[in-house]
């Protein structure tokens, strides 16, 4: 088992370079399988949820291959192989090797699936979706099955505003017979990299990134070539690292409209903060303002993010209300981050923080977000060493984090217990 220990009290200083997006990678390359022929994603970030993606395909068939953070599928030879259990219990996104399969396949058994689970999260519009493009889908013995006799485009408006539906169906319609429109659909960037890489294999969607997205349906998809954008949540946490820390930080390799959200509450706060053309540099001050923040579906404040926020509210003067109104009850850090010494009470969808230092302490994630708020709450820490447990969860969204860390000055590091 492993801990990161951290001991803290040096403000981060320098350039950190952001990876490609985890949760497009996630959704990319299970839109590969939708191909006829070899797809190559670049940029990829190399995270424990990748690795397990490319285990996945390899099951079914694909061939799969790396150079460096480049992907290379050839999913010619795929077959539809029941998955009811195996390597898709180990990852949330693994509910795309639904939409992908049943489009290419128009049949699939995938076992209901893991990873994170901060709260229940249900899956029902995504088989909304599925059911309203032809598919019968049956629940067996924890399985999904989806099968489909032909799938037919079809107009779909989700109940509720969701990333994972909204993707899953443009997978399932790129390979209908007809349009598919999706109203009220998720408008993430993520949104946008999955539609592009599914317009270069040959598809036809347009209005990604808006509440309306319309699909033309193709019998057939080719392969090519896509650079994968950088992760905005992983971009966010080092911001929030370097404005908790009273650091001074150059964020690279970001594209800045995607955090426009936090960027907002920072200078709200008081940090300071230079936009340039893909970078953004984050200059930690010695006393903030207390702000209140919703999260909530994008543009709005990502709620990957309010995690790391929680901590970074820690340290500004003050109550400030961070409320979540994407999930009703993701605050699994709030009693860590108590036992480290801070003052916070939840109520119902909120998170009421009185500004508080923060103490050591050994303190476990519980999940990936979770993770990074201690890592940052432990990089404030003037004294003593804090010990972050459920590293596990941490390497799901944030690679190379430890080099980073160190990179920027932190003293952090591994240790096996
Ligand atoms: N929801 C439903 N029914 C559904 C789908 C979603 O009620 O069929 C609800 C959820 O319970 C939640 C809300 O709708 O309250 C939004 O969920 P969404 O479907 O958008 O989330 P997701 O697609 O399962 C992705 C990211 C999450 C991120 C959310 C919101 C992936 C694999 N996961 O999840 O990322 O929090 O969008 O932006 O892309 C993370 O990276 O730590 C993470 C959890």
């Amino acid at each position: 088992m492993e801990k990161l220990m951290i001991s803290g009290g040096r403000p981060l200083q320098g350039t950190v370079t952001i990876s490609g997006a985890k949760n497009s990678a996630i959704a990319l390359i299970p839109a590969a399988i939708l191909a006829e022929s070899e797809v190559i994603l670049d940029n990829l970030p190399l995270l424990s949820d990748v690795a397990v993606y490319s285990e996945i395909l390899e099951e079914l068939g694909a061939t799969v291959s790396w150079d460096g953070n480049s992907m290379r599928i050839d999913p010619s030879h795929i077959i539809s192989l029941p998955m009811p259990n195996g390597p898709v219990k180990k990852l949330r996104a693994s509910y795309y090797m639904m939409g992908a399969l049943l489009g290419r396949f128009k049949e699939t058994t995938i076992g209901l699936p893991g990873g994170c689970n901060f709260e229940p999260r249900p899956i029902d519009q995504h088989i909304k979706g599925f059911e309203a493009l032809g598919a019968t889908v049956t629940n067996e013995h924890g399985a999904i099955h989806l099968h489909a006799k032909e799938l037919k485009g079809a107009k779909i408006y989700l109940d509720v505003v969701s990333v994972g539906a909204t993707i899953n169906i443009m997978l399932a319609a790129t390979r209908a017979k007809g349009s598919t429109i999706i109203e009220n659909a998720a408008k993430e960037p993520e949104i946008i990299d999955v539609a592009t890489l599914l317009n270069s294999m040959g598809a036809s969607i347009k209005g990604a990134g808006t509440e309306t997205i319309r699909i033309e349906g193709k019998s057939e998809l080719h392969g090519c070539r896509h650079s994968i954008i950088p992760d905005r949540i992983q971009a966010g946490t080092y911001m929030i690292a370097a404005a908790a820390t009273r650091g001074n930080v150059l964020i690279d390799n970001v594209i800045p409209k995607h955090l426009e959200a936090l960027t907002a509450k920072l200078i709200e706060m008081g940090v300071g903060i230079e936009e340039l053309d893909e970078s953004i540099r984050v200059i930690g001050k010695p006393s903030y303002e207390h702000v209140d923040v919703k999260a909530l579906v994008y543009p709005g404040f990502a709620t990957d993010l309010q995690s790391p926020m929680t901590s970074l509210l820690t340290q500004a003067q003050g109550v400030s209300v961070l409320s979540d109104f994407v999930y009703s009850n993701r605050f699994k850090h709030v009693p860590e981050l108590i036992r480290m010494g801070a003052k916070i009470r939840v109520e119902g969808r909120s998170a009421i923080i009185e500004g508080h230092s923060l103490n050591a302490a050994k303190v476990k994630a519980a999940d990936l977000r979770a993770g990074a708020a201690l890592v940052i709450a432990g990089l404030t820490v003037e004294e003593g060493v804090t010990e972050v447990g459920g590293v596990e969860f941490i390497d799901r969204g944030y690679d190379n984090l430890v080099t980073n860390l160190r990179e920027l000055g932190a003293d952090v590091w591994r240790q096996t217990l």
